[in-house]
């Protein structure tokens, strides 16, 4: 059986400050999670990852990217040595935003997915069409096409340990959620990518994860779909009374 796994983007939010306060506030949490077999975590900024790390025990402590260099003349960058020095085994690569802004193809995902997997990490990839894609009907052509290219030529004992989420891009902080009929269809469609390229034994462990605008309300829909193992979280996630909430709702 898969756990499940509530993991929350903090994108750029938060001081060191307030994610000290979040994170010396997630004990009872941590409790209700793993007594209920679930995983929780967060992905701060950068600058947080230390103080989360050490103040928020029995959480998973994600960053929201790396290079895939171990170092050298990248200003502004972080490579994996650094983020594995600070104990950090996780990091989300290609969310849609760095898509966007950043400039963050399917082939640069793969090089940073293939280091963290040779470095024992496990990368958490967004994979999501854009609201001109959905409307075209083009989500199984894009997410496909995705998987392949971020997902190609990893060692297959490696696979069963990612974690791929599921974001339509017009789904992401605009209150716009998807259905849980989309999640489900995306995210068994994701499996069975996976599958073709790395067998079941392979696709059948990895998480495969729904975001875009998940809160209290809605997360327990979305986690009831078979092929649905979790939710990485923007917005719902910044307050750890709605971070609670989602957690126990999802529990229900
Ligand atoms: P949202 O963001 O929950 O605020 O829509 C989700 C994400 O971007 O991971």
């Amino acid at each position: 059986m898969r756990k499940k796994l509530l993991l929350g983007n903090w994108k750029m939010n938060k001081t060191v400050g307030e994610a000290k306060e979040f994170a010396s506030q997630t004990a009872e949490l941590v409790k209700f999670a793993k007594a209920n077999k679930v995983l929780v975590g967060v992905a701060p900024t950068y600058l947080c990852l230390e103080t989360v790390k050490k103040k928020a025990k029995g959480m998973i402590v994600a960053a929201q990217n790396c290079h895939f260099e171990d170092k050298g003349a990248f200003t502004g960058e972080v490579s994996i040595p650094m983020l594995k020095d600070l104990g950090i085994k996780w990091c989300i690569i290609g969310h849609s935003e760095r898509r966007t802004y950043d400039n963050e193809t399917n082939e640069k995902c793969n090089k940073k997915i293939a280091k963290l997997v040779a470095n024992d990490m496990v990368p958490v990839y967004c994979v999501g069409e854009t609201l001109e894609q959905y409307e075209a009907n083009d989500t199984k052509k894009v997410v496909k096409t995705q998987v392949e290219e971020g997902l190609a030529n990893l060692p297959v004992d490696s696979v069963k340990n990612i974690v791929v989420a599921y974001e339509p891009v017009w789904a992401i902080g605009t209150g716009k959620n998807a259905s849980e009929a989309i999640a489900e269809d995306i995210c068994g469609f994701i499996r069975k990518t996976i599958r073709k390229m790395y067998g079941a034994k392979a696709a059948n462990k990895v998480l495969v994860l729904y975001g875009g605008s998940v809160k209290p309300e809605n997360i327990k829909a979305y986690l009831s779909q078979p092929n649905v193992d979790g939710a990485l979280v923007g917005g719902a996630s910044l307050k750890i009374d709605s971070y609670e909430a989602m957690l126990h709702n999802l529990v229900k």
